[in-house]
């Protein structure tokens, strides 16, 4: 975090320096931003007027928000949840169900189902100014104990998998991070996984 002190230095008649009102400022871009600072809501129409100011440099993710997210949200497709800090949209996380095909890896651990049920991150984005302070972390969390949820009170859910777009910037490092796995490499996307077996997270 930088801090900058600014501070009011004045010239007396008797020709001495003075200091007058001191300042602190703090540049709060690389502050983390905590889970309770933010208030998770689910899109509805009241929210639309909020979405005008939000931006990514990833358009193809502000269009889908602004023009795509209620409609698909109408149709039963995906639940969509913005995170609002300070009154502004600074990211969204849309999620949906799937399934995740097995490979030969699985049947030897005794599971000969051809697939296993999974909860699908749709859509996920930070608003370029909120960058880098955690945020698409905590979202990714929040998937996680929403998996965990279903899993604990409603039906199986093994997995998180996604689509990773390969768009300006690759987004595969930072869900690498989060112990997300590739899945196989295709042009355009880069399907990946995060078995739920294995995170520690898990709480049950
Ligand atoms: C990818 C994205 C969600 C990351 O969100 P974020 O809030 O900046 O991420 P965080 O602040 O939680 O970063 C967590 C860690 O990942 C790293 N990270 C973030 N973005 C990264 C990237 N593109 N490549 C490599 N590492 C990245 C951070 O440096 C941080 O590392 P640290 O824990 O060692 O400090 C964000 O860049 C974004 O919304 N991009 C545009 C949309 C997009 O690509 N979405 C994914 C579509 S599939």
């Amino acid at each position: 975090m930088n801090l900058s002190i600014l501070a009011q230095i004045f010239q007396k008649n008797d020709g001495k320096l003075y200091i007058g009102d001191v300042c602190t400022e703090f540049d709060m871009s690389e502050v983390k931003i905590k889970e309770e600072e933010v208030k998770i809501e689910i899109l509805r129409p009241f929210h639309m007027p909020l979405l005008s100011t939000f931006c990514s440099y990833e358009q193809e993710l502000v269009d889908f928000l602004v023009e795509d997210a209620l409609e698909n949200q109408n149709q039963r497709l995906s639940l969509t949840f913005l995170w609002i800090y300070e009154g502004r949209v600074v990211s969204y996380i849309t999620l949906l169900n799937d399934r995740i095909n097995l490979k030969a890896a699985f049947q030897r651990q005794g599971i000969f189902y051809r697939s296993l049920p999974a909860l699908k991150i749709g859509r996920l984005c930070v608003d370029d100014r909120f960058l880098h302070r955690g945020l698409g972390t905590l979202m990714v969390d929040f998937s996680i104990e929403a998996a965990n949820s279903i899993f604990e009170n409603y039906s199986g859910c093994r997995f998180i998998v996604l689509d990773a777009k390969q768009g300006k910037e690759s987004p595969v490092p930072f869900y690498e991070k989060q112990r997300f796995k590739v899945l196989n490499v295709r042009k355009g996307t880069t399907p990946m996984c995060l078995d739920l077996l294995d995170n520690i997270k898990l709480s049950v």
